[in-house]
């Protein structure tokens, strides 16, 4: 049995100390942390110093997402195969979408990948994520699915039912309360959920936001402060498919929510 936490986007300064003050005390109950962090540093990109914070909290393995590429400092990290950018870049981009760990006893292959709809042009996740798959096997294969769409991440779920452990949704920092496991054994969730402040527009202080739905003059959004809560999905792993998925759902003060 493998035992899997996966953090939702860690959104600036606030979702990171929440993951310092939440994730020690969770840390012993899994075998292996998967963080999404391409919002950790400011909200927009992750840069070195947030990174290996990560990794000194206990997390194993990070993926980004649609800000890969806003901060330099990080380009070397994508070397590392404990940092993944989505794998559906085109041939020849630098870093990689796919990486093996040995996890006790067991093989787990963490993937990440970027929907296409409402998002920037890209080549297309489900054939990428067909090609990982063919003629190799993996041992159990997590996939974070950065998409806005709640349509084409159910349709990623569906399309590799039984081939994959998990599809874990990220990107639009809303938990959604749709966790399953599929008919073939895929642990399905459309969207893991943000970590960051809770009284924000998805991590970012609502002036700007408010100011850009009801104006055209572009406002730069800061990160909100206050009281953070950390989202993360919790599985259950073996021979490959999933055995348990439930949501977590905790406030830095309190924790609110911890489902099943
Ligand atoms: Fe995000
Ligand atoms: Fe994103």
């Amino acid at each position: 049995m493998l035992r899997l936490l996966m953090i939702g986007d860690i959104y600036a300064e606030p979702g990171l100390r929440a993951v310092r003050k939440l994730l020690p005390p969770l840390r012993e109950q899994f075998d292996f942390v998967l963080a999404n962090a391409e919002n950790a540093s400011g909200g927009r990109g992750v840069h070195d110093l947030a990174l290996s914070s990560l990794f000194k909290l206990g997390v194993d393995c990070v993926t980004l997402g649609n800000h890969t590429w806003r901060h330099q400092d990080i380009y070397g990290w994508l070397e590392d195969p404990r940092v993944l950018r989505p794998l559906n870049y085109p041939e020849g981009t630098p870093g990689r979408g796919l990486a093996s760990f040995q996890v006790g006893g067991e093989r787990l292959a963490v993937a990440s990948a970027l929907g296409r709809v409402f998002m920037e042009p890209m080549d297309c996740p489900f054939q990428a994520m067909d090609l990982a798959l063919k003629g190799q096997d993996l041992g159990t294969v997590v996939l974070d699915f950065h998409a806005e769409a709640t349509s084409e991440k159910a349709a990623m779920a569906a399309f590799l039912d039984g081939r994959v452990g998990a599809v874990l949704g990220t990107h639009t920092h809303v938990a959604t309360a749709d966790e399953r496991i599929l008919p073939g054994g895929t642990a399905f969730q459309t969207d893991v959920g943000m970590t960051g402040v809770r009284d924000s527009v998805i991590g970012a202080d609502p002036e700007a936001p408010v100011k850009n739905f009801r104006g055209r003059i572009p406002q730069r959004l800061k990160p909100a402060q206050g009281t953070a809560w950390l989202h993360a999905t919790a599985l259950s792993l073996q021979g490959g498919r999933a055995v348990a998925v439930s949501r977590i759902s905790l406030s830095e003060e309190v924790a609110v929510v911890s489902a099943q």
